[in-house]
């Protein structure tokens, strides 16, 4: 698989990755033999990334990944955790020692004693304009605790806050054929400082794939179910913020611009891809048959420039009064 380096990690890593928030929780049950199933079809299909993070499944996700690893030392692969939401989320917990204790703890799940890339999780907005909070993270770099950081977020103008500063290596954003704002600053700004790009939340959901319908229904302790409006995080992370029933409009629509061959959740991960600017992109797998189709979408030819015009065509009819100026 194509392999792009993630900014100022200076490390190479798949333009498909592996988002594993799935084999936390927030997604209904995923057995622990799936998980182990899910990471190795995506290692076999090329992928040499996996984002994670400590609270995905209070650790679990971190474990699985760090048992993973143990028995294979040599598969290269390069996993970007996260903290700061094992806190309540007040600029005052991101501390140096805060830092240390979660630091600790995802060391211990991943079992590493450097982390390859460790990432502020969607903090308050203060978090990210803080020079000690920078401070704070290049001591842990010089600590030799993590390799380097990058900072998750929420809207573009975080994005371009984190981008502004020189130790932050990647910005992990959500990127995708129903959010294009990034496309406008945060993508030129990101490439003209060397910074990466970790397009998150690719296929909405899942809404991108097409294969809801108004009748689907999800776990009780899936986040699709229980924050469709913002309930128990930001609003932006289920479904892109979209309102469910739109979002099914506008993914039958997207569906037909599949090329032949090419489901539509690969040409929705293809169309990130090859947005300038991006380093990879990290859907979610739930099962072994989604990872392998994720990891094949890499493969596909470029889609041309009809389908892309086609995609902002309906992004601006369909949804870009609802999305564009909240995030
Ligand atoms: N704040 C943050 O930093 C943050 C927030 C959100 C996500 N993330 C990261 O980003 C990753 C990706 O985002 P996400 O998982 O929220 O959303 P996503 O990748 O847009 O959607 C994942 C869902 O899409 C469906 N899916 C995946 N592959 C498919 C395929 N090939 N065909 C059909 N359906 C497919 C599955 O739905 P079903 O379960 O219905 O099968 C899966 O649960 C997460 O795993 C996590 O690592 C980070």
């Amino acid at each position: 698989m194509e392999q792009r380096v993630l900014g100022r990690t200076g490390r190479d890593v798949s333009v498909v990755g592996l988002g594993t928030w799935q084999l936390g929780a927030d997604w209904g049950d995923v057995t622990e033999s799936d998980a182990f199933a899910v990471l190795d079809a995506a290692v076999e299909s090329g992928v040499t990334i996996f984002d994670t993070a400590d609270v995905y499944g209070d650790g679990r996700s971190e474990q699985l990944i760090g048992r993973y690893l143990k028995d294979r030392p040599d598969a290269g692969i390069f996993v970007a955790t996260k903290m700061g939401r094992r806190a309540e989320q007040l600029p005052e917990n991101y501390t140096l020692d805060n830092f240390r204790a979660w630091n600790d703890r995802s060391r211990a799940n991943l079992g590493t004693d450097t982390l390859d890339l460790v990432q502020l999780h969607c903090p308050p907005p203060a978090v990210i304009e803080s020079d000690a909070v920078y401070d704070a993270l290049d001591t842990l770099v010089d600590e030799r605790r993590i390799a380097a950081y990058a900072v998750s977020v929420e809207t573009c103008a975080e994005a371009l806050a984190a981008i502004a500063r020189p130790g932050v290596a990647s910005v992990q954003i959500i990127l995708n054929a129903f959010r294009l704002k990034p496309l406008e600053e945060v993508l030129p700004a990101a490439r003209a400082a060397g910074v990466g790009i970790v397009a998150r939340v690719p296929l909405a959901s899942g809404l991108l794939s097409g294969k809801y319908t108004k009748d689907t229904v999800f776990a009780a302790d899936d986040h699709r179910t229980y924050n469709r409006h913002g309930e128990a995080f930001d609003q932006g992370e289920t479904f892109s913020g979209i309102d469910y029933e739109t979002g099914l409009a506008a993914a039958a629509e997207f569906g037909e611009l599949a090329p032949e061959g090419a489901t539509a959740a690969q040409t929705a991960l293809r169309w990130i891809i090859q947005q300038p600017g991006v380093t990879t992109v990290i859907p979610g797998a739930r099962s072994v048959e989604q990872a392998r189709g994720n990891g094949a979408a890499a493969g596909l030819p470029a889609l041309p420039q009809s389908t892309l015009d086609a995609v902002r065509d309906l992004y601006d009819r369909r949804l870009r009064a609802s999305v564009h100026g909240r995030w």
